[in-house]
């Protein structure tokens, strides 16, 4: 199981994390995923539409959906903006052969609906139908979900309770997916896999952070101040960890990884330590 392998997917390309330091593209969907079995139909079309299709998009199945109690690797990396936590998350997802969710991408898609039909961010309502109503499609269009004017917008919208309840089943069928997976966002320890067997979470000074974003955006040709930067980051650090639902916050059972002195493979290397000491006490 622990041989490098290519991604499962490269079908989104996302913030490095470490700024020019050779990172690998971040994968939303795996290629050959598929929703099967029982437990699976949510009730709600759009929902199995976003799943079925993306399945569809990305090409042949092989995993299913869980309906037995075998544990499977689940491999949860929660972390604020920049920490490193996608790239992590989608070596690890190469080097294990997993599917890799990046579950920000989600929050990103809803709060770019709000915006394109005029709406305003605060309103719950209005935030709730839009993330109710993310398909594969919205999840296309690369520069427009890494913009900063997203990051923010998924802030904002992902606060209220009402759109975090849209976007929990899909996340929580792909990481029960049988063989297990590898999402990362803000509350995967917490809230979407609990019971996961390994959790990181992935942190850096936010002065780093910062640094690492400003080089991402500033190298693709946005123009924005590096303490403009700054305030950014710290202010989604904020709200993120703020909010009422399913704040960002560190799970008990979670493994702090702080990159602020590490490059990407000096990260990934001690976030596969973690995996292996995590098979070994688990017996995968
Ligand atoms: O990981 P990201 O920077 O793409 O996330 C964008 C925003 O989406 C983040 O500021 C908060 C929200 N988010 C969330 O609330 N829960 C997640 N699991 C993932 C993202």
């Amino acid at each position: 199981m622990a041989v490098e392998a290519e991604p499962t997917s490269l079908k989104l390309q996302r913030y490095s994390g470490f700024g020019s330091c050779g990172i690998p593209p971040l994968a939303l969907f795996p290629s050959d995923w598929s929703f099967s079995g029982s437990g699976t139909d949510s009730g709600r079309p759009e929902e199995n539409e976003l799943q079925r299709s993306a399945a569809v998009v990305q090409g042949r199945s092989r995993h299913t959906v869980s309906d037995d109690l075998t544990p499977s690797l689940i491999i949860a990396v929660d972390g604020p903006a920049a920490s490193g936590k996608g790239s992590i998350a989608s070596r690890l997802a190469a080097h294990y052969g997993l599917p890799h969710m990046d579950t920000g991408l989600l929050y990103r898609a809803a709060g770019l609906k709000v915006l394109a039909s005029g709406g305003d961010l605060g309103d719950a309502d209005a935030a709730t139908r839009a993330a109710e109503s993310v398909t594969p499609g919205d999840l296309i269009d690369e520069t427009a979900l890494t913009s900063r004017g997203a990051g923010e917008a998924a802030s904002r919208v992902a606060s209220h309770p009402g759109v975090r309840a849209a976007l929990l089943k899909l996340q929580q069928d792909f990481a029960r997916q049988a063989g297990g997976a590898v999402l990362d966002g803000r509350d995967i320890g917490t809230v979407i896999a609990p019971d996961a067997p390994v959790k990181l979470f992935v942190t850096a000074r936010p002065e780093t952070r910062a640094h690492r974003r400003w080089l991402q955006l500033t190298g693709r040709g946005e123009a924005i101040a590096f303490d403009d930067m700054l305030a950014d980051i710290i202010r989604r650090d904020e709200r993120d960890a703020g909010r009422g639902a399913a704040p960002m916050v560190m799970a008990d059972d979670a493994v702090l990884l702080d990159t602020t002195e590490m490059d990407i493979e000096a990260a990934f290397d001690a976030a596969r330590r973690v995996v292996e000491a995590a098979r070994v006490r688990h017996g995968f």
